[in-house]
């Protein structure tokens, strides 16, 4: 630093300049593998760009992703996109920018991505999705994938449905909640549930629309079900907080959830939990959003150069009423 005062001769800034860039060159020299400048104490940096905050799995995503970073000595640069791919694409630019060591993101959509990703590419910032996949065709794009099998949760909801069906005789009416639209998980668990489903001509998807994966947008959309559709029998929601939402308009219009109305969800966080014990939901696909601990480990791997898998998936599984009471008392979030 100069004091004030210094004159600075014509031959003095000359070296000056010259020491700046001779230094920003030889950092860019030493972390030629990723193009970044790492850390102030030499941690590593990870961006990672959050969808928002419409479910209690978000909630729980998030609390994990902090709580892993920190424990594994990682610097983190966590961005909130409130729901808008926009913002997302915002982030990654800003993390670009920044030039962090590791860019890792939850895609609120699964198109859109292949501009920003090629970005990430040329500055040499390897990227990694969580939870949700992109279309994009060019795989180079990202190190690997770390989430869940999506078209299993709704293939699980669906043969559970199927099994309790198998003896019907007449039509059984389900209703969906989809989550956001064209977002990974909503197009997988429809598919997954129209897949198990069609083992039975008599189960019906008779009405089917975006809830957006929240509570609001659940009750919303169960009430217009309820309105046009004098006789539903089942609900499939795509994540707890829809059925959650959804039990409210069910309540409201004078019937019993988990008795009139059959309720399958995805998810099985605590709210959704406490739900399938009261009796109200019938049948929970676990989603888990613990995935904090398997993204560092990633992170860490890629920074240093090493193989990642191109997918890693969670394990996870189901629950009924009797489950969910007995896992209850345990459950983390
Ligand atoms: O992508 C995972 C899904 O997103 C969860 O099932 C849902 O609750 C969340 O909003």
């Amino acid at each position: 630093m100069l004091k004030t005062g210094t004159t600075i001769t014509r031959r003095g800034l000359g070296a000056i300049l010259a020491a700046g860039l001779l230094a920003t060159g030889l950092a860019a020299c030493g972390n030629s593998d990723t193009g970044s400048d790492g850390g102030d104490d030499g941690k590593i940096v990870l961006g990672f760009s959050q969808i928002g905050a419409e479910s209690g799995w978000r909630t729980a995503n998030t609390n994990s992703i902090k709580e892993s970073a920190a424990a594994a000595g990682i610097e983190l640069k966590f961005d909130d996109a409130q729901g808008k791919q926009e913002n997302q694409i915002k982030a990654i630019r800003n993390f670009i920018q920044q030039k962090v060591d590791v860019i890792a993101f939850s895609p609120i959509k699964e198109s859109g991505w292949d501009t920003v990703l090629k970005e990430a590419k040329d500055a040499k910032i390897p990227v990694i999705l969580t939870d949700r996949a992109v279309d994009s065709a060019d795989k180079s794009l990202y190190k690997s994938f770390l989430g869940s099998d999506f078209v299993k949760e709704g293939r699980l909801a669906g043969e559970w449905l199927v099994e309790q069906k198998k003896t019907a005789t007449g039509p059984v009416n389900i209703v969906e909640l989809q989550g956001t639209t064209g977002s990974a998980p909503a197009i997988d668990r429809k598919e997954g549930f129209a897949t198990a489903i069609a083992a039975n001509p008599n189960l019906k998807i008779v009405a089917s629309q975006s809830g957006d994966f929240t509570r609001a947008g659940g009750k919303q959309v169960m009430e217009q079900f309820l309105k046009a559709n004098p006789k539903i029998d089942v609900l499939f929601a795509h994540n707890d907080d829809m059925g959650l939402g959804a039990l409210e308009a069910i309540t409201a219009a004078g019937k019993v959830p988990g008795k009139d109305i059959t309720i399958i969800t995805i998810d099985a966080v605590k709210d959704g939990m406490q739900a399938l014990a009261d009796g109200k939901f019938n049948f929970i696909a676990e989603c888990s959003p613990l995935l904090g601990d398997q993204l560092m480990d990633l992170v860490k791997k890629v920074k240093a150069g090493e193989e990642v898998p191109a997918r890693v998936e969670t394990q996870e599984g189901t629950f009924t009423q009797e489950q969910a009471k007995a896992a209850l008392p345990t459950r983390k979030y």
